[in-house]
């Protein structure tokens, strides 16, 4: 992928969404996405002149030393919107590009996809240079999921089961900096297999007495970028909930079920049937609907006698125990919002086999790549915060691969 070196500060002010542009001396017909690549060299006199400049603003708190901020490699990408040549009496004194302007040319950078990345190691080069990006799965990557999702070939993972940080419900350690759900789903769109799923596991936050629906604007926009909704399915809580609202209690979220085009992989789950063994007779109950399907069938069951299976599909409301009952490992509270384990398993054994890949970009404490793990899946994960990320790994490392039927 193209990439292009940047002395520090300016390097960590752009992956961090501080300074829209990038100011250069030669002209790029270029648009497109770019690694950003910090320079072995720093720039001691620019990092004062930001220190003195921006003192009142914000981001001045988070700004790590000079001597903190990783050179020699790649930190992060942001996509190249537009080179432009302004001068400078022209740029308009309030815009945000004022400050950072220096000219001739300049980069524009578009915001939204602009984001860290794991540190990779590698020389600089002058203007454009390329850099091969990876994936490797049964790891997990410190680091916003646009970011493994740009090391991902299109078409390469067989089922996604996810749940983003869903309004503002919970409060992530170092609070998460943007979420850009548009760019995401764009991005799970091309990385997804044909007849891949994605499970997206959303609710929604009531304020000021109403309920947000960013679940069904988020399933909507889905449809829109290509997604099949499969089927949109119930996580019911099984725990006791507190009644002190002037309504029901919420006691589920929604699981919507995304596919590329039909499933290409569908093992249902079976339940025993309550009546198995039981003999039926059937009788015309369609008269009146002569041409129905359903009456054509019923008139050629008609006075017949079937026995009742052993076993049923299971429905699509699957309940799970939350709580204390999600998981034994302790460690996985250390994150406030986890899956039960079941919730992941029943996915990962309906749409997916063993060896196919298994992703999940908003991985929390890991109940996703531990359960794909445990069944023999390949897996990959994504954690923008760091520490969530020492638990996974911690969790990881302690899970050891059984065969399917082991998973409890
Ligand atoms: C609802 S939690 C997921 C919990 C997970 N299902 C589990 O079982 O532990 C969402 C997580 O997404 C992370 N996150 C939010 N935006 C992200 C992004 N763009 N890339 C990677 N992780 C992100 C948050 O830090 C948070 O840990």
């Amino acid at each position: 992928m193209k990439a292009l070196s940047i002395q520090q500060p300016w390097a960590w002010l752009i992956v961090n969404r501080i300074k829209p542009i990038e100011n250069r001396t030669w002209k790029t017909p270029y648009s497109g996405p770019v690694l950003i690549h910090a320079g072995k060299k720093v720039d001691r006199q620019g990092y004062d002149w930001v220190l003195e400049t921006f003192k009142n603003h914000e981001f001045i708190k988070t700004m790590p030393t000079l001597e903190k901020m990783p050179t020699g490699g790649v930190i992060g990408a942001s996509y190249i919107y537009t080179c432009t040549k302004i001068s400078k009496e022209k740029i308009w004194k309030g815009h945000n590009y004022a400050p950072w302007y220096i000219g001739p040319y300049f980069l524009e950078l578009y915001k939204p996809k602009t984001f860290e990345m794991e540190f990779i190691p590698c020389p600089g080069k002058l203007r454009f240079f390329d850099i091969p990006l990876k994936i490797e799965t049964n790891r997990a990557y410190r680091e916003n999921c646009l970011a493994t999702m740009l090391r991902m070939p299109s078409g390469f993972i067989d089922l996604t089961v996810t749940s983003p940080p869903y309004d503002d419900l919970r409060e992530y350690k170092g609070g998460v900096k943007a979420f850009d759900f548009e760019e995401i789903a764009g991005e799970l769109y091309r990385v997804t297999k044909p007849g891949g799923v994605v499970v997206w596991v959303v609710g929604d936050q009531t304020k000021d007495g109403s309920e947000s629906g960013t679940s069904f604007m988020q399933a909507l926009y889905f449809k829109k970028i290509g997604f099949n909704l499969h089927d949109t399915m119930i996580f019911k809580k099984k725990n006791r909930i507190v009644t002190n609202h002037r309504r029901y209690e919420q006691e589920f979220e929604f699981m919507f079920v995304l596919s590329k085009g039909e499933p290409k992989t569908w093992n249902p789950i079976k339940l025993p049937c309550v009546e198995a063994g039981k003999k039926r007779k059937w009788k015309d109950t369609c008269v009146g609907s002569k041409n129905t399907k359903s009456s054509k069938a019923a008139r050629y069951r008609s006075g017949r006698v079937t026995v009742t299976g052993s076993e049923k599909t299971k429905g699509n409301i699957w309940e799970y125990a939350t709580g204390a009952h999600m998981t034994k490992d302790k460690i996985a509270f250390e994150h406030p919002a986890i899956f039960p384990e079941g919730l992941p398993r029943d996915h990962i054994f309906t749409w997916t086999d063993p060896g196919d890949v298994v992703y999940d970009p908003m991985a929390g404490s890991g109940t996703v790549p531990k359960i794909a793990k445990l069944a023999g899946r390949e897996w990959i994960a994504s954690e923008v915060v760091p520490e969530y990320c020492d638990i996974i790994d911690k969790r990881l490392k302690n899970t050891f691969k059984f065969p399917p039927k082991e998973v409890e």
